[in-house]
């Protein structure tokens, strides 16, 4: 099984971004399943179900979601129905909409892709670990392929992440930090890791904002107004996963960056 996983989408250059290559990645890694995490697409703060549906139809068949899943509003009116959607698992359970879980089947087999939220220097949520270990039992009844998403902050609670679920789960990617790590490794017991994607969107900005706002926050700690670029320069940053059809262990980790240093086609 192939799997492509697109970072982080920030406002309207990332999506940009995930139309004008997601067919070129699709060709060149022959992926038959993509997945993108979505939680910054709608000007930096959660995602609309136009927003959504327009991924869908650039060829993404699973979008994530992390801190920022409630910020635009509109998920509340579509979230139930939006079957292709998940959000970190690890919110409350009784009350919150929408679910941490998908499967998608491709051909004979089946992937579960699961989405969890950190705990550190982040909001309290419920325990990501514990939380694993209830869709892992779940999730295994069904197939042996299992996707994690680990929307977190720090690099610690990522690799522990990491090494808890090594040989239970088929990949362990990162997200939130939206700095592509040099990390990725497949562990000793088969499942591939790496402590972040990156983000896809503005290039020459800070983490995805204006970094002109950023760098007044930095020199003045006066209270500021971040804000996502609309023009300038574009960055994609994605990983791509091969695992066993027969074990659902990985055989292949490959992040990759697409930006104007890093010409799409030049590295892989
Ligand atoms: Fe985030």
């Amino acid at each position: 099984m192939r799997l492509i996983f697109i970072g982080d989408v920030v406002g309207s250059l990332g999506r940009e971004m995930v139309h004008e290559y997601l067919p070129k990645i699709k060709k060149q890694f022959k992926p038959q399943i993509s997945i993108l995490n979505g939680e910054n697409a709608a000007a930096g703060r959660g995602i609309t179900e136009k927003i959504y549906k327009n991924f869908l139809q650039d060829g993404v068949d699973i979008v994530t979601m992390g801190n920022h899943t409630w910020d635009n509003k509109d998920i509340f009116e579509f979230i139930d129905g939006a079957n292709k959607l998940i959000r970190p698992a690890n919110f409350p359970e009784e009350t919150t909409p929408g679910k941490g879980i998908a499967y998608i089947k491709i051909n004979q087999h089946e992937l579960a892709v699961i989405n969890l939220h950190g705990r550190t220097f982040m909001s309290d949520v419920d325990d990501p670990f514990k939380k694993a270990d209830l869709l892992i039992a779940e999730a295994e009844k069904r197939t042996s392929h299992i996707f994690v998403d680990f929307h977190a902050e720090t690099t610690s609670e990522k690799q522990a992440m990491g090494w808890y679920l090594d040989g239970r789960v088929s990949a362990v990617v990162g997200t939130h930090t939206h700095v592509q790590t040099n990390d990725a490794r497949i562990l000793p017991q088969g499942t591939a890791y790496l402590t972040d994607v990156g983000m896809t969107g503005p290039y020459d900005a800070i983490l995805g904002m204006k970094r002109e706002q950023v760098l007044r926050k930095f020199l003045t700690q006066l209270p500021t107004r971040f804000e996502v670029p609309k023009e300038g320069r574009q960055l994609l940053s994605a990983c791509f996963i091969e695992l066993d059809d027969v074990t659902g262990r990985a055989k292949k980790i490959e992040p990759f960056m697409i930006n104007e240093d890093r010409p799409f086609g030049l590295d892989y």
